[in-house]
């Protein structure tokens, strides 16, 4: 509960990890002391304005999935969700099982998710009805054609990348979800409510909150967490 309202957390982690290679679910790789995914999990089950955390599953990899207890997870707060064919399918299929006021999404994959990113999502969407978590460019971004060349450069000062968590009200979630006409790839649930015209506020995160795509991912994690710098 945020300010009276009602903050269920979803928590994808039914991909295949295809870019990581290792020929399993990479939400199921070990980093530090336990899965991938876990590492997420613990700080939504622990954040005290979520009150629910829906786990988003292939279920195949139901059975195979570790006692969440001994990790330190609340698992009196968890559910679990089948997964669909993409990531936008796995967050819709929670999304609409879903009965709170707002809906907080972060990838299993990116596992130094904190409290003050939380915190920073549900503060901007007093004044918005999405927000994302996201750190400042430090590459220059171009946008190139089909053909390899380049058409655009963005402005460094105002390109950030995108990561999550992301909040939303869900009812609007839910709008842009009927409104979604499959015309384009949705990569994070903000382009959806950016197609409906609707404002979506950036929290600014760090580059150090990663994703783990590819196997160098993982060793920056490793990394990360035992503190060591570069
Ligand atoms: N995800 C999901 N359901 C899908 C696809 C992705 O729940 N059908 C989840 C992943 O488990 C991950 C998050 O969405 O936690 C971000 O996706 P990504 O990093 O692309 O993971 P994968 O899709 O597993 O990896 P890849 O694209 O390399 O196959
Ligand atoms: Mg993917």
């Amino acid at each position: 509960m945020y300010q009276g309202k009602t903050v269920d957390a979803v928590l994808p982690a039914a991909g295949s990890g295809t870019r990581f290679g290792a020929g399993y679910n990479k939400a199921f790789v070990t980093l530090g002391d336990a899965p991938l995914f876990v590492h997420a999990l613990r700080t939504l089950c622990a954040h005290p304005a979520i009150d629910r955390v829906f786990l988003v599953m292939q279920e195949k990899e139901l059975a195979s999935l570790p006692d969440l207890c001994l990790y330190g997870c609340d698992d009196t707060v968890i559910e679990f969700t089948e997964g669909g064919a993409t990531r936008r399918e796995s967050v819709q299929n929670a999304v609409l099982r879903s009965d709170a006021d707002i809906v907080l999404i972060q990838d299993a994959a990116r596992p130094f998710i904190t409290f003050s990113y939380i915190d920073g999502c549900l503060a901007a969407l007093e004044t918005c009805r999405g927000a994302t978590v996201a750190a400042p460019a430090t590459d220059t971004v171009k946008i190139a054609d089909e053909k390899g060349l380049v058409t655009q450069t963005t402005d460094r000062a105002r390109t950030w990348m995108t990561q999550t968590p992301q909040c939303f009200d869900r009812k609007t979630l839910l709008r842009a979800y009927d409104a979604y006409d499959g015309s384009y790839e949705a990569t994070d649930d903000c382009m959806l409510l950016e197609h409906l015209g609707e404002a979506i506020a950036i929290v600014p995160g760090s580059r150090s909150n990663i994703k783990v795509t590819t196997p160098l991912d993982l060793v920056l994690a490793q990394a990360l967490l035992t503190g060591k710098s570069f």
